[in-house]
């Protein structure tokens, strides 16, 4: 993939707290053009993320943008969300007017596959929470690997420690067989079992997708500083309140949702800050050079007693399976947080 002057969003996320903000920097950015965003459940039930998506893009000036609701459960197991960190509506402590746009009519996952029909080569997809909608979009439209320019997955972790278990990562845990529906549709065509192992010609595969896991997005580490520098490119205080009493709603937000985010992160990861893993998968989207990948093949765990949910990662290659995945391995994360403090800092000013 590579950056346009113009890059043509679907966004697929269980909004929660570092899904606002990926979809604030989403807005921000001049050169995203945001097509639509579908709701997945996860970290709060559909609902509840269809509701806070609307009211995120509504706070920041982009009622215009199309919201569908998709499956309201993952594909084969039960529902488990996670008040504890997003906070039981999944904005922390946050308070936003009710969305006044009603959900649009379309089911999720045909919204993505009538957008990728539609616009053929168009379309980067990004996924921001558990990967139900882009399964089910798959398994309608086999073609959709070949119809999207681009799949960037915020999911996995491919060498570090789990978030959820001690080897999964939430958004694949929380729906492990769509995941794996993903990562085996949009990889190479599996001809047979006897498929080259050979590395295709092109550096990037045109189907594999770009995956951002844990090894990543936990270097994008927001601090009280960054919200305090965002909220003096707003003209506020770090609470949102302005020189004149008044407040700057985006960053009263931002300051709400992410004091929640920072108490869960300093309880159960020894900092006062938060892993903003959305905005950085969301920002690489826009601009493939935040991070560097390599192509590796990737499988999910469904059996394991304790690793369900594990994006298994094939680094010496024993398998002899073609990349199925551009796995994220460095990403530049003092870049990207300067960019997300510039951009949404500017976008608060301008509200
Ligand atoms: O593991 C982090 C991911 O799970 C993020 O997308 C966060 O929003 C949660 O969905
Ligand atoms: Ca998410």
């Amino acid at each position: 993939m590579s950056e346009t002057a113009g890059t043509h969003l679907l966004v697929d996320c269980d909004t929660g707290i570092d899904d606002s903000l990926a979809l604030l920097y989403a807005v921000a950015s001049s050169e995203c053009d945001l097509v639509a965003v579908t709701c997945t459940a996860g970290n709060v039930d559909a609902r509840q993320v269809a509701e806070n998506t609307r009211a995120v893009l509504e706070l920041a000036g982009r009622p215009d943008v199309e919201v569908a609701i998709g499956r309201e459960t993952p594909l084969a197991r039960a529902l488990v969300t996670t008040p504890e960190t997003h906070g039981s509506r999944g904005i922390g402590y946050a308070e936003l007017p009710p969305a006044t746009k009603p959900l649009s009519p379309r089911y999720g996952p045909d919204l993505i596959v009538e957008e990728a029909r539609r616009r053929p080569g168009e379309l980067t997809l990004v996924t921001l929470g558990p990967l139900t909608n882009v399964a089910l979009a798959v398994l309608r439209e086999p073609e959709l690997p070949r119809l999207l320019r681009g799949l960037v997955i915020m999911g996995g972790s491919y060498r570090s420690p789990g978030n959820t278990a001690p080897t999964t990562e939430w958004n694949v845990n929380v729906d492990p067989e769509s995941a794996k529906i993903v990562f085996e549709a949009f990889g190479p065509r599996q001809v047979d079992s006897r498929a080259s192992t050979a590395e295709p010609t092109d550096s990037t595969h045109p189907t594999r997708p770009t995956a951002l896991g844990l090894d990543v997005t936990e270097r994008a580490r927001m601090l009280p500083e960054h919200l305090a520098a965002l909220a003096a490119r707003a003209g506020c205080a770090p609470d949102g309140t302005r020189p004149d009493g008044t407040v700057n709603p985006i960053v009263r937000y931002l300051a709400d949702a992410l004091r929640f985010y920072m108490e869960f992160h300093s309880r159960y990861d020894g900092f006062y800050g938060a892993f903003i893993h959305d905005p950085l998968a969301l920002a690489t989207a826009l601009d493939p050079t935040l991070v560097r990948t390599e192509p590796l093949t990737v499988d999910v765990e469904l059996g394991g007693r304790l690793t369900t949910g594990e994006t298994v990662t094939d680094w010496r290659r024993v398998w002899g399976r073609p990349p199925n995945v551009d796995v994220a391995v460095e990403a530049d994360s003092t870049r990207f947080m300067a960019r997300f403090i510039e951009r949404v800092g500017d976008l608060a000013a301008r509200r």
